[in-house]
């Protein structure tokens, strides 16, 4: 059984949840630093995203520096350093996707939207943020909500997509 006194450092703003969460995570590792994405993950799904606050305290309770703790929620593109909306919309920039249309999507969606990249509609529900492979080459272009997996897009069903998802055009 892992003594997790030994292991860990001051709380910070973790709440008692989170730190039970990353507890159950620890005792599955000898090495802190292999659990550093998970608490990450854990902090965006209670917090919607990881502020710097956020980071810092997962740092300090696992005994890593905060730059070892940024370079893996950096190198992780679904941690998100900045707020986000309560749906994100990402969509596929990758090489297939990009042959097949993803410039039309992002045009469409972004008119759809009115929104930029990294932007956040004015009532908090969409954000827009251009994402790497999404492993679905065969139905590309795709694009994601959140963790739905959004197959054979072109610039109307992309419109579509987020109207289900409650987008209402202005
Ligand atoms: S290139 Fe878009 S899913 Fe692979």
């Amino acid at each position: 059984m892992i003594d997790m006194r030994e292991r860990v450092g001051p709380v910070g703003i973790l709440t008692p949840e989170e730190v039970e969460e990353i507890n159950a995570d620890l005792s599955h590792y000898d090495n802190n630093r292999a659990v550093t994405i998970e608490a990450l993950k854990i902090v965006q799904a209670n917090r919607g995203w990881v502020s710097d606050e956020s980071l810092q305290s997962i740092a300090a309770y696992l005994n890593l520096s905060a730059a070892e703790v940024e370079g893996v929620a950096t190198f992780y593109n679904l941690i998100f350093r900045q707020p986000v909306g309560k749906k994100v919309v990402r969509i596929c920039d990758s090489v297939t996707c990009w042959a097949l249309g993803y410039e039309k999507i992002r045009d469409s969606l972004k008119a759809e939207l009115n929104l930029e990249y990294g932007q956040t509609t004015q009532d908090g529900e969409f954000t827009l943020l251009p994402g790497p492979c999404m492993g679905a080459c065969d139905h590309a272009p795709v694009l994601m909500v959140n963790n739905d997996l959004h197959e054979d897009v072109d610039e109307e069903t992309a419109k579509e997509i987020v109207r289900k998802y409650g987008y209402k055009p202005q």
